[in-house]
């Protein structure tokens, strides 16, 4: 029987990325972020997954403008890090988990959503950066990576709800799963921040306690906003909230917050870590 034991959820910040490979997780600017993924650290050993599946946005790696899925699920054997220019290099492979793959996609497409369906694809920071930190060090990743990207990025965006319907669907296609494996639920990205434009620096530390608060508890109140009003809140960099709303989606039993860590800024991001317990065995 097959289980989804619980979500993590993480900014994906590059910089993190280069903090790591300069091993800089006890420096003053970077500990308090490194600091909340202990509880994550310890959750993972005493759990062990076998399975990662990561709601994210491609930021022009794999998908640029003139080609953008508004979803769009891995279905390959193995997925490679690439550097899409922020000097950071990621060699450990990602093993894929096909099988898992097409079967989501199958329940998802039979939930009326239209993803494309990627057999070869590459990964950007936004699944590279969180896996570091979840599994640092290890010389092989433990957890096989189901990778589905989320257009956050060319407008028109999909709405919160849309996102959380997906996750949902990918909960559901999770439960009616006929093997064996524990599996996490990963969301990246956020909180609120904007790189670009006029509002560059733009942070919303109360939106973003906002999300923190009820993410466990209450998701459905996040989808209150359309998604114009989150890039207003969060900017527009802060829309990557639709990651973690889709993987909240994901969670279908009894939900706990186990860990919350907020910590302003990291580069240019109010950065957050929250670690989520999901109670529920699925049918085999
Ligand atoms: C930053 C944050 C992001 O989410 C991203 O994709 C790139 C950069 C930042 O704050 O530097
Ligand atoms: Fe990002």
């Amino acid at each position: 029987m097959s289980e989804v034991i619980g979500g993590v959820f993480t900014s994906h910040v590059p910089a993190i990325g280069s903090a790591i490979a300069r091993g800089l997780q006890q420096d003053p600017y970077w500990k308090p972020f490194f600091d909340g993924f202990d509880p994550v650290h310890e959750f993972l050993h005493r759990e062990k997954p076998d399975v990662a599946v990561v709601f994210y946005n491609d930021h022009g790696l794999n998908f640029f403008l003139d080609k953008m899925p508004t979803f769009a699920i891995g279905a390959a054997t193995e997925y490679r890090h690439e550097d899409e220019g922020w000097g950071i290099s990621f060699p450990r492979p990602y093993p894929g988990h096909q099988a898992l793959s097409w079967h989501i996609i199958e329940e998802v497409v039979k939930s009326d959503f239209d993803p494309v369906t990627c057999q070869a694809m590459t990964v950007d920071h936004a699944v590279a950066v969180p896996f570091e930190l979840a599994w640092p060090g290890a010389e092989e990743f433990p957890v096989k990576l189901i990778p589905i990207a989320i257009n956050t990025v060319q407008h028109p965006l999909p709405s919160a709800r849309r996102c959380y319907n997906l996750g949902k669907a990918v909960g559901r296609a999770l439960e009616s799963w006929q093997g064996d494996e524990k599996i996490v639920v990963l969301g990246t990205g956020g909180l609120s921040h904007q790189l670009e434009g006029g509002r560059a620096g733009h942070i919303n530390s109360d939106y973003d306690r906002f999300c923190l608060r009820n993410l466990a508890r209450d998701p459905e109140a996040l989808l209150q906003h359309d998604v114009l009003d989150i890039v207003e809140l969060a900017g527009s960099q802060g829309v990557e909230i639709l990651n973690w709303i889709a993987a909240r989606g994901a969670l279908h039993g009894s939900v706990r917050e186990l860990a919350s860590n907020y910590h302003v800024p990291i580069s240019n991001t109010a950065a957050a870590t929250v670690l989520l317990e999901n109670r529920v065995t699925v049918s085999a």
